[in-house]
C-alpha cells in the first residue's frame, strides 16, 4: 500500500492501460521533438497528479535504421531512455520473412543503412540498387553513383543470380533510379535481371514497409512518402505491361502491426513490471487518420484489448475537415492526449 513512487509504478494502473505513440507528427517533426513531447514523456513517467507511471511503446511507419539505432535517436530527442523492447518500425515485421527468400533487393534509406538492417534481420543475400548500377552503369541513365556509393556498392555478375523478392525498407532517395530498377525486376523472367518476361506474370513479389501517401515533417505541408512511391510503381507497371500489379504493404493500418504491438506491449509489461497480461486498454496517439486511426479502430473490433484512437493536430491532420476515419478523441497535441488518457482511467 501507500503512495506509489514515480519509479515504482502502480500495479493496478499498469493492468488498466498503456499508451502507444506514433512518432512523426506526434512526437517528432523533421528530426526535432515537438514542444509537447518532452512534457508528455515526463507526465507518463510519473510527473503527474496521480503519481503513477504507465507503460508505453512507439509504433512508427518510419524506418531506415536498425531498431537499436532508432531508439538511441529517440532517447536523445525525448530525453528519456527508449529500449528496442518498446519500439516497432515499418520494417520490423519484415524480419519474419528471412526464411522465405534467398536473394532480396532492398530499396530506400541512406547509404548502406538498409542493407545493414536487412542483414541484421537475417536476410542471407541482400542487394541494393547501388550494386546493380555499379555492375551495369547504364541501368539508370541519369544517376551516377557518388564516390562513396561506388565504394560501398558490391558489383557482381547478375546473370548468375535471381532476385526472389523486393523489399522497400525506407523512403527512396532516388525515385527515378529506384523505380527503373524495381520495374526491371517486376517485368523480368523470374527476377532474372536483364531478361524481359513475355507474359509479365513471373516477376518477384514486392513489399513496402508501409503505405503512407503523405507524412509530417518540418515543412508546413505534408510531404509525399512511401505510399506515393507504391502508387507510382503500380501505375507505371500498368502503363508498361497493361497488367495490374499486386503489391503488399506492412506497417499501420495493417492489423498485423497492431497485433504485433499488442504482443510487444505484453512482453514489455512482463519484462519491466513482471505483469504477464496485456493492459485492458491501449490508447493510440497518432496524426494520420488513414494509418493510425483506421488501424486502431479496426483492430479494436477484433481485439480482446480495447484499442482507443486519439488524433492529434500537430501532424498530417490539420483540423480542416472531418477525417474519413474518425478517432474516438481529438486532442491538440501529445501532452493533451496523455492527460486525456489518464483522466479517463484514473
Ligand atoms: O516515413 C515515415 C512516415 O511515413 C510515418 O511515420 O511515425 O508517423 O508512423 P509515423
Ligand atoms: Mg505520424
Amino acid at each position: 500500500g501507500g503512495t506509489p513512487e514515480a519509479e515504482q509504478p502502480d500495479r493496478n494502473s499498469i493492468d488498466k492501460f498503456a499508451i502507444a505513440f506514433d512518432i512523426d507528427g506526434v512526437l517528432v517533426k523533421g528530426g526535432k521533438p515537438l514542444p509537447a513531447s518532452i512534457d508528455a514523456m515526463k507526465y507518463i513517467n510519473g510527473d503527474n497528479p496521480y503519481g503513477v507511471k504507465i507503460p508505453y511503446i512507439f509504433v512508427t511507419n518510419g524506418g531506415g535504421k536498425t531498431e537499436e539505432e532508432r531508439c538511441i535517436d529517440l532517447s536523445r530527442q525525448l530525453q528519456i531512455e527508449v529500449s528496442p523492447g518498446q519500439f516497432i518500425c515499418g520494417h520490423t515485421p519484415m524480419r519474419e520473412m528471412v526464411e522465405e527468400y534467398q536473394t532480396v533487393l532492398v530499396v530506400g534509406g541512406e547509404g548502406e543503412k538498409c542493407r545493414v538492417v536487412a542483414e541484421d534481420y537475417g536476410f542471407k543475400d541482400v542487394i541494393t540498387p547501388g550494386d546493380i548500377i555499379k555492375s551495369k552503369h547504364d541501368t539508370t541513365p541519369f544517376r551516377k553513383l557518388t564516390e562513396e556509393e561506388h565504394y560501398d556498392s558490391r558489383s557482381r555478375n547478375f546473370d548468375e543470380s535471381t532476385v526472389d523478392a523486393i523489399f522497400v525498407f525506407a523512403d527512396s532517395r532516388d525515385w527515378a533510379g529506384d523505380q527503373q530498377i524495381i520495374l526491371d525486376l517486376l517485368m523480368s523472367k523470374n527476377g532474372h535481371l536483364g531478361t524481359r518476361s513475355e507474359t509479365f506474370d513471373e516477376g518477384p513479389p514486392i513489399y513496402f514497409s508501409h503505405n503512407d501517401i503523405v507524412w509530417s515533417t518540418s515543412h508546413e505541408h505534408s510531404r509525399i512518402g512511401m505510399g506515393a512511391l507504391r502508387t507510382s510503381v503500380e501505375a507505371l507497371y500498368k502503363e508498361l505491361t497493361g497488367k495490374e500489379l499486386t503489391t503488399v504493404a506492412f506497417g499501420k493500418p495493417q492489423l498485423g502491426t497492431f497485433g504485433f504491438a499488442t504482443r510487444l506491449l505484453r512482453e514489455w509489461c512482463k519484462e519491466t513490471y513482471g505483469i504477464d497480461q496485456p493492459p485492458a486498454t491501449v490508447y493510440f496517439v497518432g496524426d494520420t487518420p488513414e494509418s493510425d486511426i483506421r488501424g486502431t479502430n479496426e483492430y479494436n473490433q477484433i481485439s480482446d484489448t480495447e484499442w482507443f484512437s486519439i488524433l492529434v493536430k500537430t501532424g498530417v491532420y490539420q483540423d480542416d475537415k472531418t477525417p474519413q476515419f474518425p478517432p474516438r478523441e481529438v486532442c491538440e497535441d501529445v501532452l493533451a492526449a496523455v492527460k486525456f488518457a489518464f483522466q479517463r482511467e484514473l
